[in-house]
């Protein structure tokens, strides 16, 4: 297994914030799929989604695990919200390194992605009970594929910081699929 922090959770946990504030504080470059593949299609993941189509972005998803595999170690690893959810992708992310679960409430994301234009899969009518919808069916698997799950809604963010890096405090280690 590679030595990445890898950190999962849904779209507005803050995985990309967290992201840039840990690559300072433990002086480790930062990847972010996402612009990973922005960078690599030459589009914004709205485009992508637009012109291919969600299930071929899935595809483009596992083909950057795959590649990170070859080419990244111990560096922080964020990755987009849906990631997780393609099965392919589990043992992958495995083999990356350790898995950091931003866990967050829908309200919270609700808050943060209200007036945001750039996920395509919240620019419908009713985006809170989207939020709600994709969240309940994406829970068990984040929980799942986690090394460590951090509930984050109520936390600043020193304490996240803090917390995957010591892998104490409010975080537990996931010793299952459940919460002990
Ligand atoms: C998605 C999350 C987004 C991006 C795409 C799809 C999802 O990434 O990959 O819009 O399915 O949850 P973030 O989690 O970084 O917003």
């Amino acid at each position: 297994m590679k030595d990445n922090i890898i950190l999962t959770g849904f779209m507005g946990s803050g995985k990309t914030s967290v992201g840039i504030r840990l690559s300072y504080r433990m002086k480790r470059t930062m990847i972010d799929t996402d612009k990973w593949i922005e960078q690599r299609q030459k589009m914004s993941v709205s485009e992508i989604f637009a012109v291919y189509g969600e299930s071929a972005f899935r595809k483009m998803e596992t083909d950057c695990l795959k590649a990170l595999i070859e080419t990244a170690d111990k560096q922080i690893i964020s990755v987009g919200g849906g990631l997780p959810v393609r099965e392919e992708n589990h043992g992958l992310l495995k083999q990356l390194g350790r898995v950091f679960y931003l866990k967050v409430s829908p309200e919270v994301v609700y808050g943060r992605l209200k007036d945001d234009k750039t996920r395509p899969l919240l620019q419908v009518e009713n985006p809170l009970e989207k939020i709600r919808g994709l969240m309940s069916a994406r829970s068990p698997i984040y929980e799942a594929c986690a090394d460590v799950i951090l509930d984050v809604s109520d936390m600043s963010f020193d304490e996240i910081l803090d917390n995957i890096e010591e892998k104490g405090g409010y975080c537990y280690e996931n010793t299952g699929n459940k919460r002990p």
